[in-house]
């Protein structure tokens, strides 16, 4: 029987008796007894690993008192300690905002150069603890719900859409949902039975899964009124998440009806989009460090010049990097835009120098 806090739970998250227990505080003792007991830092436990693809595997985590939950098509950074250093990325849960109990499903798709990718495919076990950050993003549904929606995924983009789907199916949604996911092969496609199973037991979602090297096609307004049932795009919301290209060919499709699209994607920004390297210097003023500037992100650099930056997405969502500049112009290779104010916040992963730049760091 494991032990029960419940009832002292409020007691031990008060910042007295945090303060009591001295320098290492309340969950420093706690997690002596059972790692995810922690009252103030959210953590969780691997309760199961699947694996849905080749290059896939799906975790159920359970989380402890101290997480305070998400809504659908939100995203939670994910520490995971590998080889003594904890590791950050974002994911979006899968189920539904109202599952009943607490536990959470992640998806997680191997990069061939990920860290993290890679160790969650070939190490990560039921029974380990990964550390987990607030639930964050503005990727949401609409209230009210929409009465006619499409949800439009690609690759791993189509967690925060299930999560759309099946929150929607659980709010007793009684309007018409076309489901549509592209991946590059059949062998690719996540969730497909899940997504099935919903649409046999309700007819008003309609569904599609797209290879798209195997003879599918891209998205294009055909394909949305076919998913319609023939109606306009205009007449529906959308829902996208996936690579920029995938969310541009939507955006243009619904071009004159911006507002009822609601988009969000995963891939890090294009090193094409910095351009050539700036001349200049970096210097990291709180490290005594300084480097030439060199190609990249400024992440990117401050790593090459030997730093850990903390870091939790490298694509300008979640801003874990956020670094104070003291000096200096960047631009953002998301937007284009330069900044160069002094004593101004910036996103390290989507920022590159425009000259000399000086960064508490
Ligand atoms: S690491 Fe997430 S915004 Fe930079």
């Amino acid at each position: 029987m494991l032990p029960t806090i419940a009832a002292p739970r409020r007691l031990l998250r008060s910042s007295l008796v945090d303060l009591l227990l001295g320098p290492h505080g309340v969950d420093r003792y706690l997690e002596l007894i059972r790692p995810d007991l922690t009252v103030l830092d959210a953590r969780a436990e691997v309760v199961a690993v699947r694996r849905q693809t080749p290059r896939s595997v799906t975790l159920t985590l359970r989380p402890n008192g101290a997480w305070s939950g998400f809504s659908a098509g939100q995203f939670v950074r994910v520490g995971i300690e590998i080889d003594g250093v904890r590791r950050t990325r974002t994911y979006s849960p899968a189920c539904s905002e109202h599952r009943a109990g607490r536990a959470i499903e992640l998806t997680v798709t191997e990069h061939p150069d990920g860290l993290v990718s890679r160790h969650v495919q070939q190490r990560l076990h039921a029974g380990a603890i990964v550390h987990l950050g607030p639930a964050q993003g503005a990727f949401l549904l609409p209230r009210p719900r929409p009465s006619r929606l499409i949800l439009i995924s690609g690759g791993s983009g189509i967690t925060p859409v299930l999560s759309m789907l099946r929150t929607l199916r659980d709010e007793g949604h009684d309007g018409e949902v076309a489901f549509v996911h592209y991946a590059r092969t059949a062998a690719d496609w996540l969730y497909r039975a899940e997504v099935r199973e919903i649409a046999v037991a309700d007819p008003s979602v309609r569904v599609a899964y797209v290879a798209t090297r195997e003879g599918g096609g891209r998205i294009d307004k055909d394909a949305v009124r076919l998913l319609l049932g023939g109606s306009h795009p205009g007449a529906a919301y959308a829902g996208v998440c996936g690579p920029p290209g995938l969310i541009e060919a939507v955006r243009g499709i619904w071009r004159g009806a911006s507002e009822q699209v609601i988009a969000e994607t995963f891939t890090p920004p294009s090193r094409a989009v910095s351009g050539a390297a700036a001349d200049g210097t970096l210097r990291f003023l709180n490290s005594a460090r300084a480097a030439a500037i060199g190609d990249g992100t400024l992440l990117e650099q401050a790593e090459a010049a030997g730093l850990s930056p903390a870091f939790g997405c490298r694509m300008g969502i979640c801003h874990t990097c956020t670094c104070r500049k003291s000096a200096g112009a960047v631009r953002n290779v998301l937007t284009g835009e330069l900044s160069d104010e002094e004593d101004e916040d910036i996103q390290l992963c989507v920022s590159v120098p425009a000259g000399d730049v000086a960064l508490e760091l």
